[in-house]
């Protein structure tokens, strides 16, 4: 018998509890490092968190810890630099060592669509959940911020339930993600709400720490059960899709009474109770958010009986699929009815500006469209060219405008970065066989370029 215990022995008498309140400052665990996990774990680190990332793609390990963001956001490489050089960060692909260490854990894996289904793919999910509850050593909390259907979290507890070994206090809560990419640092130290979905007192007290830097700047905290908390991320992403497609069939309706929707969706947006954001009409919503989220909720709203939920989510999908159908019948309108061995020009590759995402790209879509039915397209995006490349590889590629649009027989404006929207249209016209351009986005200057000698083309903007 000593007179002092050693460090063994008081780990075992007093396990490390982070649901205490005077625990030091919780470490984080960030579990995938992908849009949502790096940039997570960066904000968290900023925020005067200890944080570890980890992935088990060692690619994405290697870049991050070099200081590298493996996709383009605005931001992102400057605070993790930064946040590298404090200390507070690492990377790594050793989940037992991160998690041994850690007392938070945030699963911020992937949830794709399934190759057979409508349903949410929650193989990542699963795995990371199963890979933090084998290699706990100490009292943890288990943070959700994955999109998920309804009913996840439950089962994941029971996942837990069953791994993790005997004597550890785990909890299994919700805190869904909202961040925009191209806005994804501004949403997460800013975040407009914070959502926390099944806490005890303990952890939204634990949790309330964490956030506690946004918290004190006023993001409004919203406490709720684990369900609520899991449908309320699908439910924002379902009500945006939403917005679009209903402008966008309001546009196809300006189109047949000669309006101009871009005007009518001004006037609309004055009202508050309505709002201008998401009301801009064109080729419609991509990404690797809405298109797979609105599919997976009306999967699980048809599971759980909700048909009628489920078959207005399908109309929103159908509306959204058809702008790009009505794009490429505008194109081959404007070559007489056929793009064979006709030149086309496409500005914009990624699913919106400010991002290198092309994941679901109704601009892609579009161009790979009109490259099947025979036409020669070239592409120009300001940052996804080389993404584009990998996923349509046999599209042509141009490095900027004015390489794009010559020679061509139309030109399609299918992102609306700044620099299609600037452009000097005379000058591009004259570099074109025949200037016809194609405002897929509705935010071209419709009399600038017609001014130029651009025969203009919208959709639901006859009258402009
Ligand atoms: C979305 C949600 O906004 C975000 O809260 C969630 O966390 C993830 O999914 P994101 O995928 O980054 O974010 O894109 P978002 O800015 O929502 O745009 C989605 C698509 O809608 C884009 O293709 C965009 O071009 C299109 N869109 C947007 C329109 O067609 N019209 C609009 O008025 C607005």
């Amino acid at each position: 018998m000593t007179d002092h215990l050693s460090d063994l022995d008081v780990a075992e008498l007093f396990p490390r509890t982070p649901f205490s309140p005077d625990a030091p400052t919780p470490r984080i665990s960030v579990l995938g490092t992908g849009y949502l996990g790096a940039t997570h774990a960066v904000a968290m680190a900023q925020l005067g968190m200890e944080v570890v990332g980890v992935d088990t793609d060692p690619h994405k390990v290697a870049a991050l810890a070099a200081g590298k963001v493996p996709f383009f956001e605005p931001g992102l490489d400057e605070l993790l630099e930064e946040q590298l050089a404090s200390g507070r960060l690492r990377f790594t692909t050793d989940v037992a060592e991160a998690v041994g260490w850690a007392d938070v854990h945030f699963v911020c894996v992937g949830t794709p669509q399934t190759k057979t289904s409508h349903a949410a793919d929650l193989r990542f999910v699963e795995a990371a959940t199963t890979a933090i509850a084998e290699n706990l050593t100490h009292d943890a909390l288990i943070v959700g911020k994955s999109t998920v259907p309804v009913g996840t979290g439950a089962r994941l507890r029971e996942l837990v339930a069953r791994t993790q070994p005997a004597g550890v206090r785990t909890e299994l809560v919700w805190n869904p993600e909202f961040l925009r990419e191209g806005k994804a640092v501004q949403d997460t130290l800013h975040p407009d709400r914070i959502v926390m979905g099944g806490t005890t007192p303990e952890s939204e007290a634990l949790l309330r720490r964490v956030y506690a830097g946004p918290i004190a700047e006023g993001s409004p905290v919203v406490v709720c059960d684990l369900p609520t908390a899991e449908l309320v991320k699908v439910s924002a992403n379902a009500f945006l899709a939403t917005k679009i497609s209903f402008i966008n069939a309001i546009a196809s309706v300006c189109e047949a009474a000669d309006a101009d929707v871009t005007v009518l969706a001004d006037a609309l947006g004055h009202d508050t109770r309505i709002g201008r954001q998401f009301l801009d009409a064109g080729l419609g919503f991509g990404g690797g958010c809405l298109p797979k989220d609105i599919r997976a909720l009306m999967h699980r709203a048809n599971e759980l009986g909700a048909h009628q939920a489920s078959s207005l989510l399908q109309q929103v999908d159908e509306i959204n699929m058809g702008q790009r159908a009505r794009v490429i019948e505008l194109a081959l309108d404007a070559c007489e009815g056929s793009v064979l061995n006709r030149r086309v020009g496409v500005l914009g590759a990624a699913f919106k500006p400010h991002t290198d995402d092309v994941r679901d790209s109704p601009a892609l879509n579009v161009a790979a469209a009109l490259h099947l039915r025979g036409a020669q397209v070239t592409v120009y995006d300001p940052q996804a060219g080389d993404t584009a490349r990998a996923s349509f590889p046999t599209l042509g590629y141009a490095t900027d405008v004015e390489e794009a649009v010559e020679g061509a027989d139309v030109v399609l404006v299918l992102t609306e970065w700044d620099e299609f929207l600037d452009a000097e249209p005379a000058r591009l016209a004259s570099l074109t066989r025949r200037p016809h351009v194609i405002d897929a986005r509705g935010r071209l200057d419709a009399r600038r370029w017609t001014d130029a000698g651009w025969s203009f083309a919208g959709l639901g903007r006859t009258a402009a």
